[in-house]
């Protein structure tokens, strides 16, 4: 009988599948190998966060085209981005402020064969640049500081006033993403829902929409 394919975190493999996109665990040898070689992200990018596990799911309901631009924000291991080049064939960039987070990122895009470049670009740094050609930004799981809400607002006004694109974040629920939302809602449209997912692992949160959609 053929091997099923793995579908959740929990257990003894290494790596598991979720939307068709291979997900590795940190037991994995070439995760360990990065690990123990010294490539240790410093702001909170050493695993995958929930979060992404709910982007994909939600983004797995949309109907992406291979034509769009998208960029993630604050990418760490950038599964969201590796599941978008895959599902839809549309061109992504990776994002972090933390160059250290690309080892993984590309280790991701190898598994997966597909090709997503890594870009070390901040929040701030990416809110002067010119983005007239991105359609779509997407994030998980980086708006946990006051700081960092701050430095996203400031960007999502610069981009939605120069593209009128769409924006799509989802967080586990923590202050400075709500007060994010409150701040958007003064200026743009946008919706908010809460998610809640059981594979690959148990995990629940808010999709926060904003722009044509
Ligand atoms: C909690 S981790 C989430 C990583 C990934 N999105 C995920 O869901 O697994 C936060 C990520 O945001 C990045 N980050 C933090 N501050 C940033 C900033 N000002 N600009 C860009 N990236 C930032 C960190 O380096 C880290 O990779």
């Amino acid at each position: 009988m053929k091997d099923l394919p793995n579908l959740t975190m929990k257990g003894k493999f290494d790596h598991f599948i979720q939307e068709g996109i291979t997900v590795l665990k940190p037991n994995h040898d070439e995760v360990a190998k990065l690990h123990d070689a010294g490539q240790i992200p410093s702001e909170f990018g050493s695993r995958i966060w929930h979060s992404s596990y709910l982007l994909i799911h939600y983004l797995s309901k949309l109907d992406l085209s291979s034509e769009q631009n998208i960029v993630e924000l604050g990418c760490g291991w950038g599964l969201p981005a590796a599941y978008i080049q895959k599902r839809f064939g549309a061109k992504v960039l990776a994002t972090d402020v933390d160059s250290q987070v690309k080892y993984y990122q590309q280790l991701i895009t190898r598994v997966n064969s597909v090709v997503v470049p890594f870009f070390q670009r901040s929040f701030s740094q990416l809110a002067l640049d010119d983005l007239s050609d991105i359609d779509l930004l997407v994030g998980a799981d980086v708006c946990y500081s006051p700081t960092n809400a701050k430095r996203l607002a400031e960007l999502f006004y610069h981009y939605m006033k120069e593209v009128n694109g769409e924006i799509i974040l989802v967080d586990s629920g923590r202050r400075p993403f709500f007060h994010l939302v409150d701040e958007m809602k003064q200026t743009f449209s946008l919706s908010l829902n809460e998610v809640k997912i059981d594979l690959p692992t148990r995990a629940s949160g808010y999709i926060l929409h904003l722009g044509k959609h």
